[in-house]
């Protein structure tokens, strides 16, 4: 039992989980020193003093890794989740007892709960948002437009969300402006890639216990979580099939050595289907139809909206729980298709998202971007903006120092050679 009252309101599943929730955000801290290092200056600086911050990410030991060094900066955070299904309640639990940070995130909350969680954090009457999928920007600007003018900037997490964005901005509909930090190549290079290629492949296992060696593993979308994942699979001995719908990604996809044909064509061949398009209905009707019995099918991207679950539903004469994260669908003809995780981001879902030494970068970005926005004498114009190119190189050059790696520099005569054009053969 816990007895200590919290200070801070708060909407989560059970303070008594408080302790193990402090383990953990512990030990993802010991693989985040870039963001340590930000967290010693913004203790001595307080770049962020009396900035209040709304929040809507994952609810992860990583993302508490985050909230901590924004406190420690001077920032008011409130916190809710970006995703009903990805939150960890012991970490959401000892933010809010052992860190004073308010959380409105429950693991499973239905979607009427997880909207009025962003309200509670909207309520805070934020000054800076941080997004991951942009549902915070869109319900403050649908729903609370009496707090736009106080906003001086947001964050925006992901691939999805900057592709909202960007068509806000296209419209006109965006009222303040925003750092994609997901555009930052020390976020997606790495983060994408890597996080989602190493976590995916842990979630689907974690939920199911497939051996990858020898199974068709079909990858929706050659992103940067595509790349990842295809190339996880393959180091784990499967057959990757790709299918794209760009053509330089698909060519990228051949000649890295993947086998690329159409979703029709794929889906009769593959074990395990894995999206990562941030596009909807990419798994559809004449897939499932397709596919053969006893056929795998996860989400790795950022709405559950890539596989049709509701076409799968119609067309499946049952359901049932085949385990924890497995569902099993049998179809009229009596073959079953089995949908992983609510067809929610899979790593977050069946297994515990990105591993730390990956976030560190991403959330440094986040941080630095912060610091940046609350620093400017005049607001940024309103627009979607990239993260600003010494921020991506600084962290980058913390990570290295973090991982012990010395590179070189340029010397005065290489410099003076790669600007010049004088010198030719
Ligand atoms: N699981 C996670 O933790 C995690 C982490 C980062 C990003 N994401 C999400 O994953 C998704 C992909 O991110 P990304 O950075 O790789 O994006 P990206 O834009 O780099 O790649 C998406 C790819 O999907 C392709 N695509 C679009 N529609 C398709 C279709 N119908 N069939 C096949 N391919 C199609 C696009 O051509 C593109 O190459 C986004 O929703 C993003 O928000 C998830």
């Amino acid at each position: 039992m816990v007895n200590v009252n919290p200070a801070v309101e708060h909407d989560v599943k059970d303070l008594a989980l408080t302790s193990g929730g402090v383990d953990r955000i512990e030990w993802a801290a010991r693989e985040m020193p870039v963001l340590r290092l930000i967290r010693e200056h913004f203790e001595r600086d307080k770049p962020l003093k009396g900035l209040r911050i709304a929040a809507c990410l994952h609810v992860t030991t990583e993302t508490a890794n985050l909230m901590i060094t924004l406190q420690a900066g001077g920032a008011e955070i409130a916190l809710c989740a970006s995703n009903p299904l990805s939150t960890q309640d012991d970490v959401a639990a000892a933010l809010v007892l052992r860190y004073n940070i308010p959380v409105y995130a429950v693991r499973g909350e239905d979607d009427a709960r997880y909207y009025s969680h962003i309200h509670s954090v909207l309520a805070n009457q934020p000054q800076l948002t941080m997004d991951d999928g942009a549902d915070l920007v869109a319900v403050l600007h649908k729903e609370r437009r009496d707090i736009l003018d106080s906003i001086i900037g947001g964050t925006e997490e992901t691939t999805t969300g900057v592709i909202r964005l960007q068509a806000m901005a296209r419209a006109g509909a965006l009222g303040y402006p925003i750092i994609a930090v997901n555009e930052a190549l020390t976020k997606h290079l790495f983060d994408n890639r890597y996080g989602t290629g190493q976590s995916t492949i842990d979630g689907i296992t974690r939920a199911t216990n497939v051996l990858w060696a020898a199974k068709h593993v079909v990858v929706a979308g050659y992103g940067w979580c595509g790349k990842g994942v295809a190339m996880r699979a393959r180091g784990l001995g499967s057959r990757v099939i790709v299918t794209e719908v760009d053509p330089i990604r698909a060519l990228e996809a051949a000649m890295d050595g993947h086998e690329v044909m159409t979703m029709d064509q794929a889906a009769r061949l593959g074990d395990i289907f894995i999206t990562l398009t941030g596009d909807t209905n990419v798994l559809d009707r004449q897939h499932f139809d397709a596919m053969k019995d006893g056929a795998i099918v996860a989400n790795s991207g950022h709405f559950n909206v890539e596989i049709n679950i509701p076409a799968l539903s119609a067309m499946s004469e049952s359901r049932k729980r085949a385990r924890e994260h497995v569902e099993e669908f049998r179809l009229m003809d009596g073959h079953r298709v089995f949908l992983l995780g609510e067809g929610r981001l899979i790593n977050l879902a069946a297994a515990e998202g990105h591993p730390a030494s990956v976030m560190d970068m991403s959330f440094a970005n986040q941080a630095l971007a912060a610091q940046y926005l609350a620093s400017r004498d005049e607001r940024l114009p309103v627009d979607v903006h990239i993260v600003p190119t010494e921020i991506d190189k600084e962290v980058a050059n913390l990570k290295l120092r973090s991982m012990g790696i010395e590179i070189d520099e340029l010397t005065e005569e290489q410099q003076r050679y790669l600007s010049s054009w004088e010198e030719g053969t």
